[in-house]
């Protein structure tokens, strides 16, 4: 269903946006996750399509609707999502918003794992893969305009600037996600765009507005990052 100003800014482009947290599962009945809506990368995949591009949203557990026009991904764990991610490309452009789990269980149950006299199960904990990282740094087939977001709770800015480097990304949008802030699954959001070139901060938005804000940098972005 490409129903949506095919001609837009965007259009000849596939853009891949992550969205939503991720399951990590204890055993077959649990998980670790977070506090993720996947309401901003849902918006931002919205926004892609109305801007023209072809969209593959890969989504973690959310519970939202499909967004029109876009063809969605659904996945569960942090590897799920990057597998994901690799079948998707080749893509012009990555916004990376999911909330990825930063560690899954090693030692995750075949079974549910019963109580057994007060005895508390071992888990052990495992760094999962960084997506928006193996993707930046791909020496083959990375997309020319990488986004990634940097969800923080105290030096916003300083830990995006080190995120920007480390992740090898062009552009890191930063948000303050302590739970006074109340993006974490609230409807605005209040951003800083990180580059190379220094910080651009903008006015606390309704998430459908960063959305549309963002793509329309991105549109002028790529316009002079021709792939
Ligand atoms: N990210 C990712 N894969 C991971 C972890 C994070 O793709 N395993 C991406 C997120 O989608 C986001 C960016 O990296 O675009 C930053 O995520 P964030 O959690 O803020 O950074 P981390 O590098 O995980 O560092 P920390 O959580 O320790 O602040
Ligand atoms: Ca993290």
């Amino acid at each position: 269903e490409r129903l949506l100003a095919p001609s837009g800014p965007l259009s000849g482009k596939h853009v891949i946006v992550t969205s939503g947290p991720t399951h990590e599962p204890i055993d077959p009945v649990r998980y670790i996750a977070n506090r993720s809506s996947g309401k901003q990368g849902h918006a931002i995949a919205k926004a892609a399509a109305a801007a023209g591009a072809r969209v593959t949203l890969i989504s973690g557990p959310v519970d939202l609707p499909d967004p029109k026009g876009v063809t969605v991904v659904r996945v569960e764990s942090a590897r799920e999502m990057l597998e994901a991610v690799e079948g998707a490309l080749p893509a012009d452009i990555g916004i990376f918003a999911a909330a990825v789990a930063d560690w899954r269980v090693a030692n995750a149950g075949e079974q549910k794992i019963k109580k057994k006299d007060g005895a508390l199960p071992n888990l052990t904990l495992t760094e999962n893969p960084d997506i928006l990282a193996t993707i930046s740094h791909l020496k083959k087939g990375r997309p020319a305009l990488m986004v990634g977001f940097a969800a923080e709770t105290e030096n916003v800015i300083e830990h995006a600037k080190q995120k920007l480097a480390k992740k090898g990304c062009d552009l890191i949008v930063a948000n303050d996600v302590s739970p006074d802030a109340g993006v974490m699954g609230g409807d605005s959001n209040t951003v800083h765009l990180v580059t190379q070139s220094g910080v651009e901060t903008w006015p606390t938005l309704p998430k459908a507005e960063v959305a549309e804000k963002l793509i329309a940098h991105v549109g002028v972005l790529i316009g002079g990052v021709k792939s």
